[in-house]
């Protein structure tokens, strides 16, 4: 699939549907585990607990966590990803509530303990207005003193290790990423090209980039009451060794 001018890369179909293999790797998946395990400690969290995975992707984390005993809302606007993602939880009995929607519109009030957005799936749109609609939008679907998580790479984690082109051996060929900072580092633009089976295919994108404060503000002017920042889901210090940004919101 190719890209379509005129609308933004985020809406299109073709841009996830030829970047999943890259974005899930095996690795990417195995990984889904671990993250749960570091997310339940970081949040005390116990089975029986409402959670929504907002930009559920193929469903990584939604599935562990439906393993482990928690009530799970799974969101996203792609729809090949949530039909791969209601196979794998039929194929293993598992009962997840599954949502077509955009973040922006996503709303189920006061429905969760926690809402999740996981794997940098925020700062895509080009207005702000729309990632604050997206931030109100998770305080409502939460319960009192419910909890927001968000994780990102950042842009002090983007400064300390930015490299303005890559590529690296994927399953079946090789990936090169091309990458600018614009905007006045209010933005990241993005080049992938992907070579595989002998078809390239390139798409360029661009999404926000938020430092630690600058996504605490957000969150505050947002109403929530509390704001705590880290440097990945184990709880390690947000600091010049941090690998992402992990915020955790009180509503
Ligand atoms: C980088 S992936 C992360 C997926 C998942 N959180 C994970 O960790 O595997 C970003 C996801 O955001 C979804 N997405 C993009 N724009 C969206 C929107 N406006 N509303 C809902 N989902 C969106 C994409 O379909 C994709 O599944």
């Amino acid at each position: 699939m190719t890209e379509k001018k005129g609308q933004p890369w985020h809406e299109q179909d073709g841009f996830w549907d030829t970047f999943a293999p890259v974005i899930f790797d095996r690795q990417r998946r195995d990984l889904a585990a671990e993250e749960i395990d570091r997310l339940i400690e970081l949040l005390g969290l116990a089975p029986g607990q409402y959670i929504c995975d907002l930009c559920c992707g193929v469903g990584r984390h939604s599935l562990e966590l439906a393993r482990r005993g928690f009530a799970i809302t799974a969101v996203d606007r792609t729809e090949q990803y949530l039909d791969q993602a209601r196979d794998a939880a039929r194929a293993e009995g598992l009962e997840i509530q599954f949502v077509h929607a955009d973040m922006r519109d996503f709303c189920q009030p006061e429905s969760f303990d926690v809402v999740l957005n996981l794997f940098t799936s925020f700062g895509y749109f080009d207005a702000q207005r729309d990632d604050c609609r997206v931030v109100e939008n998770a305080r409502r679907c939460l319960k009192e003193d419910g909890r927001f998580v968000l994780d990102l790479m950042s842009k002090e984690i983007i400064a300390r290790v930015f490299r303005a082109r890559d590529w690296r051996p994927v399953e079946g060929g090789i990936m090169l990423e091309d990458r600018k900072i614009v905007d006045g580092w209010t933005r990241i633009e993005n080049c992938w090209t992907l070579i595989r089976e002998d078809r390239q295919h390139q798409w360029t994108f661009s999404h926000r980039l938020y430092s630690g404060a600058e996504l605490c503000r957000l969150l505050q002017d947002c109403r929530f009451r509390e704001t705590r920042v880290y440097g990945g889901l184990d709880g390690s210090p947000y600091d010049d060794k941090a690998e992402r940004l992990v915020v955790v919101a009180r509503k």
